[in-house]
């Protein structure tokens, strides 16, 4: 598809999220030459600085990025599309000033893109403004709004910000985004799931134990505690992210792959999810907060000594659930969904556990336990997928052993793009298939918001697990069956209990 001339306007320029994502995404595409000719970016934050000095923090923003060096051909390009609007909070005549800017600018574009990187508790304040000024009608070009999460902190927040949105917008303006949906491995279920024969008959309750959904990460808050305190992660990586991909893995084949097509059917399953009661979080819920430790061979803090945080605070930096989906397809299946941070590696994974084979005819070879078939979706930090199977040990004896059989298409260390920007290029070409409708949204917020509840009011006591493990061992008690336990690893000698 083609992109039209546009004017990206970042709020938040100076924030972490344009520093780390956004400006070297936009920088890369425009290496790999997706950029329009006429493409302007205009930096807004509360710094009083001038074009010149915005271009110098861009410029460090993307040697920290990029180290081994940048094109020299590109960044002169890149840096004559840099603008910078300050923007303080106090100053009655900021936005009237960038309408104008965005006005008047020769060259610029009237198709203009709004890109909320900043706290969530601004974006109503910052789309009134650029209402009340005029900046959101398209009577010349198009305007796109791209409203970063949190989608508000529970449902009724959310559908506050959504009522506030439409008085200036409306639905095919804004692009809430979930930046998981923009990485390549994600895309890849649905191509997994509806590109191939072969794993569709069996992606049921006839064949399927359960499913587990994993986002772990070694970092910390990383100076974010300011956002992190009172979000937590049910909030940060749950409602979002892995819900999304629960979504993914569980829909019905879409009639096609258009955004509504698509969005229809994940939202089915969302809505599929069986309610949690407030009685029934504990059975369904379990959450930590990490302790100090080590972590890559260093002694790192807990979360409760981390700047910014309270001293007394109860927000978990661990999360796991048990879900059931309750529709024809996934009846009696549980998905496991546990996000952490300070967990002992980076990794993002769908990992499926078949049922055994109706009878054990091997019962005497086995070396090991018997071991059911899995397939594995890693996210992170490889691209993988990678199905467990039986096979026999070569000699004499019947004996078997799990026999990984990889596909992996893209190791770490290999180069790919990143989420940001497949997602930047497609709010610039109108495509809203990789992005959230409201409907989505607020049947994320459903799911959860019992579990938030619960948790707010439980605020005396939170279970700690140490930096740099697999999170708190209480996590076992969610499980259905005693043969069942975290997958850690996608390979098959490690793929075990903490
Ligand atoms: C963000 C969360 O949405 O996702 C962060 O706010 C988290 O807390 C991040 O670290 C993880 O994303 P990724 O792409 O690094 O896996």
């Amino acid at each position: 598809k083609t992109i039209e001339p546009c004017v990206v306007v970042i709020f938040g320029a100076n924030g972490n999220l344009s520093r780390r994502k956004l400006i070297p995404a936009l920088f890369r595409l425009d290496v790999a030459k997706r950029l329009p000719e006429k493409m302007a970016i205009v930096g807004c934050s509360l710094e009083p600085w001038n074009d010149d000095q915005w271009i110098e923090e861009v410029s460090g923003m993307l040697q920290s990025r990029f180290p081994g060096g940048l094109d020299e051909e590109v960044f002169k390009r890149f840096r004559a599309r840099l603008h910078y609007h300050p923007n303080p909070p106090g100053s009655g005549d900021a936005y009237q000033n960038l309408q104008k800017k965005l006005e008047e600018t020769p060259g610029f574009s009237p198709n203009l893109v709004f890109y909320m990187a900043v706290r969530p508790s601004e974006f109503p304040s910052i789309i009134d403004k650029l209402g009340t000024v005029g900046l959101l009608k398209q009577n010349k070009g198009w305007c796109r709004v791209v409203i970063e999460k949190p989608f508000g902190y529970d449902l009724l927040s959310a559908q506050t910000l959504q009522r506030s949105l439409y008085h200036h917008l409306n639905e095919p303006q804004i692009y809430r985004i979930d930046h998981y949906l923009g990485k390549g491995t994600v895309q890849n279920v649905i191509v997994f799931r509806f590109a191939n024969i072969l794993f569709e008959p069996l992606w049921n309750n006839h064949y399927i134990d359960h499913v587990q959904i994993t986002h772990s990460e070694t970092l910390g808050v990383e100076g974010r505690a300011d956002y992190y305190e009172g979000v937590g992660a049910l909030r940060d990586m749950i409602q979002s992210h892995l819900l999304q991909l629960l979504a993914l893995v569980a829909m019905e084949p879409p009639v096609t792959l258009s955004a509504e097509h698509l969005r229809d059917e994940k939202v089915k399953v969302l809505k599929a999810i069986r309610p949690i009661t407030q009685n029934s979080v504990h059975a369904h819920a379990f959450r930590g907060q990490y302790t100090a430790g080590i972590i890559d061979g260093k002694p790192v803090p807990g979360y409760l000594d981390e700047p910014g945080v309270a001293p007394d605070s109860t927000t978990e930096t661990y999360a796991a659930l048990k879900l059931f989906i309750d529709n024809w397809r996934w009846a009696g299946v549980p998905f496991y969904l546990r996000t952490g941070k300070r967990m002992a590696e980076n990794s993002s994974a769908i990992c499926i556990r078949f049922k055994s084979p109706p009878r054990d005819l091997l019962r005497h070879s086995h070396r090991e336990l018997p071991h059911p078939n899995w397939i594995l979706l890693g996210i992170q930090p490889d691209d993988c997928l990678k199905m467990e199977i039986q096979v026999k040990v070569p000699g004499l004896d019947l004996n078997t052993r799990t026999l990984s059989l990889d596909a992996t298409y893209r190791k770490s260390s290999e180069e790919d793009y990143d989420a940001y920007e497949g997602l930047l290029l497609d709010v610039m070409q109108g495509d809203h298939s990789l992005f959230l409708r409201i409907d989505e949204v607020e049947w994320a917020w459903r799911a959860v918001d019992p579990i938030i509840k619960v948790w707010a009011m439980e605020r005396g006591f939170i279970n700690g697990y140490q930096a740099g493990s697999w999170g708190p061992r209480g996590t076992y008690r969610l499980f259905d069956n005693e043969d069942q336990f975290w997958r850690h690893s996608l390979n098959p000698e490690g793929g075990d209990l903490q």
